[in-house]
């Protein structure tokens, strides 16, 4: 079949190399014209596992270009399929601006009957509006058009994986021969599929996301009882796991859940629950756990070590391993909260950052403020006498540091394990002052 996939992002660009690669013809179409010629030289503008090789096998099979040309992208397939952006905006509710383009655009350039099938995570009522939008704009009785929704569930780090072995397609809409045109997509795929109306397949997407959050605030608040009371979080956590009405996933103590996807579709149900006089407590509640967690581990850091004029190093500032995404990262939030509290400089080690302007913060931070961060590249100088080091992403580069030698290059060996990433009794033994979250008694 011929696809666009329009919106050469994470989510677009690892759909239309995977469509690609199951056999389909495909065109990616992104407005933004370096990620374009970047992609048509094999360069992936992100990071992510296998995605680049696939990109460059599949460029010279000549099965897959992409182009900032709408005409040529709208024309030249009956697929169009969706994945732009759809950031929160101050509000919380989901900015569809990037949407209301792509109707534009289609609408623009229509051709011949289309199937547009949206990925992007909207929220709910968008696609029955789409639909309308786009009949008010182009004459269906030539050029018949069909709105479906498919939300996409893939993970950043594990895209291609995750891509390749759905646990579900969903699949919203209002006409068979659109439904069907969706299924064959992905008929080369072990994928089961639930079919539902536009307002259903929306809802899925975000009470998934909104369940998993809750499930990471979770076992975090209970990890805040198990740090006093002596449990061991990670075990209580696979003494849970076990039972096949709970599952181990997402019961991992940290300092929070970030990225472009939690946070903003958490802050959309509830903007529209407030909107529709819903009081969705339980999403409140988890929503406000996350957003203390941090601020409860830095207050546990310095009941131990006081964080004015220290020096810290902190390992990484994706939101999490194996991608270079920043959107929502605890990480960065973890080192705000160490610069309000004095630290007198903070230095960075994380394998997708070489220099300063890399990082993404999360609120405006002051010229003065920023020269208390420093990036390293070496692990030594980065670790010699600093008075204690700080982990909040999982690179799993991070569990084979030196951390031996590092004991002996420190001013002061406090060992700060924002994941539960590190082994305490190896650390221990290494010399370091080891506090993980809820570590039980040792
Ligand atoms: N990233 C994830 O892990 C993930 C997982 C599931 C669902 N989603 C959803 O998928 C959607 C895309 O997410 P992403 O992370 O890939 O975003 P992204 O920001 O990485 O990519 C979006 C792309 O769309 C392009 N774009 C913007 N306006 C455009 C237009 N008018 N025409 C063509 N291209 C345009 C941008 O230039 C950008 O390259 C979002 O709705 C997100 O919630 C993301």
């Amino acid at each position: 079949m011929k696809i666009t996939v329009i919106g050469s992002g994470y989510v677009g660009t690892t759909t239309a190399l995977v469509l690609s690669n199951l056999g389909h013809e495909v065109i990616g179409y992104d407005v933004d014209t370096l990620k374009v010629k970047m992609l048509n030289n094999g360069i992936l503008p992100f990071r992510e596992p296998g995605l680049d090789q696939l990109l460059q096998e599949k460029l010279k099979s000549g099965r897959i270009i992409f182009t900032s040309d709408s005409r040529f992208a709208i024309t030249q397939s009956e697929i169009l399929m969706i994945s732009v952006g759809t950031p929160s905006t101050l509000s919380g509710n989901a900015d569809l601006t990037y949407i209301q383009q792509v109707i534009e655009v289609i609408a623009t350039h229509i051709n011949e009957p289309k199937v547009v099938v949206t990925k992007s995570t909207v929220p709910i009522g968008t696609n029955r509006w789409m639909q309308q939008q786009l009949e008010a704009r182009i004459d269906t009785n030539k050029y018949p058009i069909e709105v479906v929704s498919n939300p996409e569930f893939l993970r950043e780090g594990s895209a291609l994986h995750d891509s390749y072995h759905p646990s579900r397609t969903v699949i919203g809409g209002e006409v068979n021969s659109a439904i069907e045109k969706v299924k064959q997509l992905y008929s080369s795929l072990q994928t089961s599929y639930f079919i539902c109306n536009y307002e259903t397949a929306e809802m899925i997407k975000y009470a998934s996301n909104g369940f998993l959050a809750v499930k990471i605030s979770y076992i975090n608040e209970i990890a805040r009882l198990a740090d006093v009371v002596g449990a061991d979080i990670d075990g209580v956590a696979v003494g849970m796991g076990m039972d096949p009405r709970i599952s181990p996933h997402h019961l991992h103590a940290g300092i929070g859940y970030g990225g472009s996807c939690f946070p903003k579709d958490v802050d959309e149900l509830l903007y529209l629950a407030t909107q529709k006089k819903i009081n969705l407590r339980l999403l409140k509640q988890g929503k406000h756990i996350n957003d203390s967690q941090i601020a409860w581990f830095v207050q546990k850091v310095e009941s131990l070590l006081p964080l004015k004029g220290k020096r810290v190093l902190v390992l990484g500032v994706t939101f999490k391993e194996d991608t270079d995404d920043q959107r929502e990262s605890p990480g960065i939030r973890l080192i705000e909260h160490l610069l309000d509290r004095g630290v007198d400089e903070i230095r960075v080690i994380d394998p997708t950052v070489t220099s300063l302007d890399q990082i993404r913060w999360s609120k405006d931070l002051l010229d003065r403020e920023k020269k208390r961060v420093n990036i390293f590249t070496n692990e030594d100088e980065a670790a010699t006498g600093v008075h204690a080091v700080v982990l909040t992403t999982t690179w799993p580069q991070f569990s084979t540091y030196p951390w031996q030698k590092w004991v002996g290059l420190t001013e002061s060996p406090y060992l700060f394990d924002g994941r539960n990433f590190l082994n305490p009794q190896e650390m221990r033994r290494f010399g370091w002052h080891y506090v993980g979250i809820a570590r039980g008694v040792t």
